[in-house]
């Protein structure tokens, strides 16, 4: 199938596809790379990465495809409590924690200077590595930034939970707009409106958002195959980006246990809103750590904070499979999911996209 529209000569694509960024560690350069080669947009999550490594990771997706690629970072590094956090405030998060870091034979991490990476030094390592594209999250870049990518032949792609953010992305002039709807698995990254009231569904934010902008829309949120693709062009947006699809694939950087999981229609029937993984509302399958923490005596930290102490825990329970202390981010429709790994999810994107294109 051939993209008919302007998204696909502005960024280079075969199909209308984009495969969703995973912050956190989880995204692969096989599995960024891999979606390239067969005809979507492949992307990086790469917002814990410091500039060098952001450097060397685009270096590394660049030579295994010749495709387009994005490598995606979140703009807003800190909530403002997490700057201002006493020492006081710290030690009562880390008292939380204890318990499950005594669990997991595990120290408590010592307060680090800086909870995250820099955004605007993570956007040095970009503006050296120059991916072709650059989509980003939870704000919007200052308008030097955005001029400078243009300047080196960056396209960026911007993301809306609202249409007042998908009209405030427009009128920065983006490339494109990610209108993500909160049946999407990860992040709901909001940044005009706490992401509590942001919750707009995938189809009505496409809709909407469609009627006041002309920046192209990509759809994400709850779509898993070629007839939500077709669904969501049908409703305005130029193409799709699927995360969960592409995180139950072989190739994504998480845990068998989480892949099994995604797979268990019963187990993934119930996802839910919470702000237990990071300190920002994500949309994941509860457990026991969600369950505990969410109780009325404690208190989510905010981001990055929460982030900092769960960290070492998501560690463990990689290396030891396990799913009870750790995040387990899906979207609303992992129940339909069907590929264990990439060539099987596009190859069937892509033939069920070529017989609708046919037939249309
Ligand atoms: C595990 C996980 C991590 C994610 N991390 C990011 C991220 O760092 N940056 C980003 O732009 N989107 C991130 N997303 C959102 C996806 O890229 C995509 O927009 C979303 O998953 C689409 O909804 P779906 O899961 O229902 O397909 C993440 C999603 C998941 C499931």
């Amino acid at each position: 199938m051939v993209t008919d529209n302007r998204l696909s000569s502005l960024l280079q694509l075969k199909l209308p596809i984009i495969q969703g960024p995973f912050g956190g560690g989880i995204s692969t350069v096989e599995l960024t790379s891999t979606v390239s080669n067969r005809g979507g947009l492949g992307s990086f999550g790469a917002h814990i990465l410091t500039p060098d490594q952001i450097i060397e990771t685009t270096k590394q997706i660049a030579g295994k495809t010749d495709q387009s690629f994005a490598m995606n970072l979140w703009v807003e590094d800190h909530d403002p409590e997490a700057l201002s956090l006493s020492d006081d405030a710290y030690e009562g998060f880390a008292a939380q924690f204890k318990p499950y870091y005594d669990e997991l034979g595990l120290d408590l991490p010592k307060r680090p200077d800086r909870f995250h990476e820099s955004f605007e030094e993570q956007m040095e390592g970009i503006f050296q590595a120059r991916p072709p594209v650059l989509s980003f999250v939870f704000g919007i870049p200052s308008i030097d930034i955005l001029r400078e990518c243009e300047q080196r032949g960056i396209a960026t792609i911007g993301a809306a939970t609202s249409v007042a953010e998908a009209v405030a992305l427009d009128l920065a002039g983006v490339t494109a707009i990610v209108a993500t709807g909160f049946e999407a698995g990860g992040h709901r990254p909001s940044f005009l409106k706490r992401a509590e009231n942001s919750l707009m569904s995938t189809s009505a934010l496409v809709q909407t958002a469609a009627a006041r902008i002309e920046t192209p829309i990509i759809a994400a949120g709850g779509i898993v195959d070629a007839n939500g693709v077709t669904a969501a062009r049908q409703l305005g947006a130029s193409a799709a980006q699927l995360g969960t699809a592409f995180l139950a694939c072989e190739e994504s950087g998480t845990t068998d246990a989480h892949r099994e999981l995604l797979f268990d229609k019963d187990a993934v029937a119930d996802t839910t809103l919470t702000r237990t993984y990071t300190g920002r509302l994500a949309r994941g399958v509860r457990n026991r750590l969600i369950e505990e923490l969410e109780h009325p005596d404690k208190q989510i930290a905010p981001f990055p904070v929460q982030a900092w102490f769960v960290g070492p825990l998501k560690k463990a329970s990689m290396e030891t499979n396990q799913t009870d202390l750790t995040s387990l981010y899906a979207g609303q429709s992992a129940p339909n999911l069907q590929h264990r790994n990439v060539a099987s999810l596009m190859d069937a994107l892509t033939t069920s996209l070529d017989s609708t294109a046919a037939a249309a």
